[in-house]
């Protein structure tokens, strides 16, 4: 019985609807018209320019924009500070008591951190990696759970002038130690562990296995969340605590020019080698602030604003630390699983503090759609008036789900499209102002152009192709670290003049933007960016196998699987338990997220005459499809072989 009105629900669907704003969310909403889009259209880098001057700059710019491309400078002459802007302002505007984070972690401890006891936190810490020998340019390794002190030490390097890179939690070791050596950062924070589904995540033990084989890393702060016991080398690691006290409490902010590096962010590519995206200062906060204010309609006075995503993706970089902190946002950090202890997780916590706007990826809102309606239904979820998504494209059922179960079918939902390279939101709806379309990112925003062209590069005005971008946005990346080359090829060379994100799109007879998925071989898994490449390189790198290709699946909850088809050296059984032996693999190498969902051992792998494996029709296999042209196949009888055996492979959820 309890079943029955959720079927009803979910039969319903909003797809092919256009949905004004509603009402009751216009007229209080910070845009609810066109003329930011007309402004931005008449002077497009003075659009950029007034969006600047919501900073606050010690030294104002000479120059707004210097266009060599590929390679932009944006306000340069320019001079702020980021921790500055994203709490001494605040406070010093009478805000020092206001909750800069509601953090709540797994097991249910809480802690209430205002912007005057953040301030505090960081100014300490800064002084802390001033006295590890950390200087303005050097770079920091930060490897943490969604605790308080991650978003503490981002700000602590931001206030110093290094520059930090955050790796996942979920990362190995081994992704790490290459993370530290390409960045060559000579501190690590770290965590003794971290919780996770009412386990403990050895952090600690992954950060000594990459630490001890790193020779840049001088110093590793480690701190104490799940107390479970771990080794501290001594002379090279500290507990925070300890650090902490009765170290100074006040710490100037440098002035740091609007184009020194803020952060190093890796992320995947078409190879098998992460990529650190550079990220500098004025453009990148510039334009986060803005996006988070108007995209998610920001009123820091009532507020409480929920992006659920972890700060070691871009999304928690730019949309749970930058763009609120700058926008005086409450905000709410949550360390654990949305399944622990219950299904319902999310839904108290925001009943608990009165969540306004939620903004998290569809993979959670499909699992969620299997877990069933009345997990939410247990709660009061009115306080809400806005939701998010972002990391993959959302199929309109997702979105449909989400706006009534979640949203009550009154909270506009806004599907953003970015990337890590872009730093800040490019693709979205101004929910006071534009008709949604679910499934739709809608059009790009105020002072972003983007063009759909064909594979000639030409612009497509209706219809399906390649998604670029035509002009530079002040939170662009200003490059791969280390490789300008690489930058250049990467991401200005396929379509000349135009920076190519990767990704299919299609524009729509109103004009609105489809999102289609990455048309090159880069997989979406769970709104996770992962390379075929790397996770096949990580295969041959075992010693049983001497070939793999690997392909994305669709799968409906999270986006993509990933299916590697894996020829095996002569001596090596392909048996079930050796399909789990080179997951496991794949997750020591690179992490548990890259983990291939099957593992189909075939004796030879589809290959055109000169001898370039055919992804499209493993790709075909994968999906159980029928499939496409095969004549250009060496031996037409292996794909026959591989589609038997691909049907029996043990698949693991
Ligand atoms: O394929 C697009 C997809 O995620 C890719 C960027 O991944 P990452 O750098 O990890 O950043 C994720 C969070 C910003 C894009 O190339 N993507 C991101 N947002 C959307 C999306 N695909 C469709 N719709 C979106 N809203």
């Amino acid at each position: 019985m309890a079943d029955e009105p959720r079927q009803a629900i979910e039969s319903f669907s909003l797809e092919g609807r256009t949905l004004l704003p509603p009402d009751d969310f216009k007229k209080d909403a910070l845009v609810r018209d066109q003329s930011m889009y007309d402004q931005a259209s008449e002077d497009w880098t003075g659009f950029w320019a007034t969006q600047a001057l919501a900073l606050d700059w010690f030294e104002e710019w000479d120059t707004l924009l210097e266009w060599d491309l590929p390679f932009a400078r944006w306000f340069g002459g320019g001079q702020l500070n980021v921790s500055y802007n994203c709490l001494d302002r605040h406070v010093a505007a009478g805000k020092g008591d206001k909750v800069a984070f509601h953090w709540e972690g797994e097991p249910g401890d809480t802690r209430t951190i205002t912007y005057a006891g953040l301030l505090d936190e960081v100014q300490r810490f800064a002084n802390v990696l001033r006295s590890l020998g950390v200087q303005r340019g050097d770079r920091v390794a930060i490897y943490m759970p969604m605790v308080p002190e991650l978003p503490v030490a981002m700000l602590a390097c931001t206030r110093i002038g290094a520059a930090h890179s955050v790796v996942f939690g979920g990362f190995s070791a081994d992704a790490l130690r290459d993370r530290i050596d390409d960045a060559a950062a000579k501190v690590l924070v770290t965590a003794d562990g971290g919780w996770r589904r009412g386990a403990v995540v050895p952090l600690k033990a992954s950060a000594d296995a990459a630490a001890d084989q790193a020779p840049t890393i001088e110093h590793v702060v480690v701190v104490r969340r799940t107390d479970h016991g771990v080794d501290m080398k001594e002379g090279r690691d500290h507990w925070w605590h300890d650090l902490m006290e009765g170290v100074a409490v006040e710490c100037e902010p440098e002035r740091m020019d609007a184009e020194d590096l803020l952060y190093l962010l890796y992320t995947s590519g078409t190879t098998a080698r992460p990529k650190g995206i550079m990220h500098t200062t004025g453009g990148y906060l510039t334009q986060v602030a803005f996006t988070h204010k108007y995209v998610f309609d920001i009123k820091p006075d009532t507020d409480v604003y929920w992006c659920a995503a972890d700060i070691g993706w871009v999304t928690g970089h730019s949309y749970i630390v930058y763009g609120p902190l700058a926008n005086g946002c409450t905000g709410v950090l949550y360390e654990g699983t949305p399944d622990f202890p219950a299904r319902d997780r999310w839904w108290d916590i925001i009943e608990r503090y009165g969540v306004t706007i939620l903004y998290t990826a569809p993979t959670a809102i499909r699992t969620f759609m299997k877990w069933g309606g009345q997990e939410p239904a247990k709660h009061d979820l009115s306080s809400l008036r806005l939701l998010g998504s972002v990391g993959e494209p959302i199929n309109p059922e997702a979105w449909t789900w989400y706006w009534e179960h979640i949203g009550g079918g009154r909270c506009p939902v806004v599907d953003t499209w970015w990337q890590t390279e872009t730093g800040a939101i490019m693709i979205s709806p101004l929910p006071g102002a534009t008709a949604l379309k679910p499934g739709s990112a809608t059009f790009p925003l105020p002072g972003v152009e983007a063009e759909v062209v064909d594979d000639q590069g030409k612009p497509v005005e209706r219809g399906g192709g390649y998604l670029t971008l035509t002009r530079p946005w002040p939170s662009m990346l200003r490059g791969i670290y280390g490789d300008p080359e690489r930058y250049r090829e990467t991401y200005w060379s396929r379509f000349p003049g135009r920076y190519f994100a990767g990704d299919g799109a299609r524009i729509d007879d109103d004009g609105y933007y489809w999102l289609l998925g990455r048309v090159d071989d880069v997989m979406n898994v769970s709104g996770h960016r992962i390379s075929t490449t790397e996770v096949e390189s990580a295969l041959v790198d075992h010693h049983s196998v001497a070939e793999a290709a690997v392909v994305g699946a669709a799968d409906a909850t999270t986006g993509q699987g990933i299916i590697a088809f894996v020829t095996l050296r002569g001596d090596f059984e392909s048996s079930d338990e050796h399909g789990q032996l080179l997951r496991k693999h794949v997750a020591t190498r690179i992490g548990a997220i890259a983990r291939p969902k099957t593992i189909v051992f075939t004796d030879d792998l589809p290959k055109t005459r000169s001898g370039k494996i055919m992804r499209r029709l493993l790709r075909d296999v994968a999906e159980g499809r029928s499939l496409g042209d095969t004549t250009t196949l060496a031996d037409a009888s292996v794909v026959e072989e591989i589609k038997r055996r691909a049907a029996s492979a043990p698949t693991e959820d």
